[in-house]
C-alpha cells in the first residue's frame, strides 16, 4: 500500500522554542517511519516579515541542524528548503487566480499581521496562504503537522483545492491538520501572555538552543500564583501550561505527584518548577549540543540541503505539469 503524504515547514525566523518542538516537531519525528513525509524550511515565508538576508540565512542553517538533532533522518524524510524549490513558485503564482481577495483580507493571521508590521503590509503576507497551500498540494499532501494557529490555512488550502479540482478536473486530495494527541498542543508563552513565539516574550519562551542556565532561570520565573484554594478545581492557562510542559517532559509519576499536590491544594509551584526546569534542561541539553555540532559542520548541511531538493524537485515537476497542462493546455 502507497504511504500517505505528509508536508510540513517552519519558518527560518528566529530560534526553534518549545512550542514549535511540541506543535510541530514531535509529530513530524513519529510521522517520519509511517509516511512519506516532506518537511521543510520556509524561507520564502520569511521574507512576509524580515527583511535581514543574513539572518534568514544563518536561519535556515541552524533549523536544518535543529530538524536533525530532534531526530529527524534525511534517510527517511526529505528535508529541504522552500526557494529551492521553484515549482512551489509556479504553484504559488498559479493558484493565486484560485484565491479572492476578500478571502485573503479575512484570514487571522493576516489581519493580526497588519496590526503588527503597521510600515510593511506587502502582498507576500495577503497571500502567505496562497504560497502555503502551494508548499502543500506541490506534493498532493492529505496530513500536514501543525499548530493550532495553522488549521485556518489548512482550510484555505482545502479549498483553493477544492477550487482547482471543480474548474480544471480532480488533481489534488485535500490536506488536513494532523496530530497524534487528540488535541493540537499549544504551549503558551512562560509569562503568561498568549503562545509561545519566536520573535515576542524572549524572556519567557524556552529555545532549544538555550543553556542550562538560561533554561532554569526562564522556569523558576514563569507566572504562578497563591495556588488553588479549594480542591478539585480547574487550573487558570498559565498552570496549565506548566503542567502540559510537564507532561512532556517530566515522568508520569512525576506529573501525578504534582496533579494530586494541586487538587487537594498542597501544591507548592517553587517545587514543581524546580522539577520541571531540572527535567527540561535533560530534555533539551542533547538537542542542543547535536544542533550546534552539526551547524559547524557546513559540509555536511549543504549536501543534506542539495539532496533533499532533488528529492522534493522529482515529486514537485510531476504536480506542476500536470496543473500546467489542466490550467493552460500544456
Ligand atoms: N505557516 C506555517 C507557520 O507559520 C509555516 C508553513 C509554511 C507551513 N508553509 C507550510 C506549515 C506548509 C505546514 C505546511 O507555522
Amino acid at each position: 500500500m502507497q504511504k500517505e503524504i505528509v508536508v510540513s515547514g517552519i519558518r527560518p525566523t528566529g530560534f526553534l522554542h518549545l512550542g514549535n518542538y511540541f506543535g510541530a516537531m514531535r509529530n513530524y519525528l513519529r510521522m517520519q517511519d509511517d509516511y512519506t513525509s516532506f518537511f521543510f524550511v520556509a524561507n520564502w515565508h520569511a521574507l512576509t516579515t524580515h527583511t535581514d538576508a543574513t539572518s534568514i540565512a544563518q536561519n535556515v542553517q541552524r533549523v536544518i541542524a535543529e530538524y536533525i538533532a530532534c531526530g529527524l533522518d534525511p534517510e527517511k524524510a526529505t528535508l529541504y528548503v522552500q526557494s529551492d524549490i521553484p515549482e512551489i513558485a509556479e504553484l504559488y503564482l498559479l493558484l493565486n487566480m484560485l484565491a479572492y481577495k476578500g478571502e485573503l483580507e479575512k484570514t487571522a493571521s493576516f489581519k493580526e499581521k497588519i496590526r503588527k508590521h503597521t510600515e510593511n503590509i506587502n502582498a507576500g503576507l495577503l497571500t502567505y496562504p496562497v504560497l502555503m497551500a502551494a508548499d502543500i498540494l506541490i506534493h498532493k499532501a492529505v496530513k500536514v503537522p501543525v499548530g493550532k494557529d495553522q488549521e485556518q490555512h489548512l482550510e484555505m488550502a482545502r479549498n483553493f483545492a477544492h477550487r482547482f479540482n471543480h474548474r480544471y478536473g480532480n488533481c489534488f486530495p485535500e490536506p488536513h491538520p494532523f496530530n497524534f494527541g487528540n488535541q493540537l498542543t499549544k504551549v503558551l508563552s512562560l509569562d503568561g501572555q498568549g503562545k509561545m513565539s519566536k520573535s515576542e516574550h524572549e524572556l519567557a519562551t524556552v529555545y532549544l538552543g538555550d543553556e542550562d542556565e538560561a533554561i532554569r532561570k526562564k522556569i523558576m520565573k514563569a507566572k504562578t500564583d497563591a495556588g488553588p484554594g479549594t480542591p478539585n478545581t480547574s487550573k487558570p492557562d498559565y498552570i496549565e501550561n506548566l503542567f502540559v510542559l510537564m507532561q512532556l517532559v517530566s515522568t508520569p509519576e512525576v506529573v501525578q505527584y504534582f496533579e494530586n499536590a494541586y487538587n487537594n491544594c498542597t501544591i507548592r509551584y517553587g517545587d514543581m518548577k524546580k522539577q520541571l526546569a531540572e527535567d527540561m534542561v535533560q530534555f533539551i541539553a542533547p538537542i542542543r549540543t547535536k544542533a550546534a555540532a552539526i551547524q559547524k559542520d557546513t559540509t555536511y548541511i549543504s549536501t543534506i540541503r542539495k539532496r533533499g531538493a532533488e528529492k522534493a524537485r522529482a515529486n514537485a515537476s510531476k504536480t506542476i505539469q500536470e496543473v500546467r497542462k489542466k490550467m493552460m493546455g500544456s
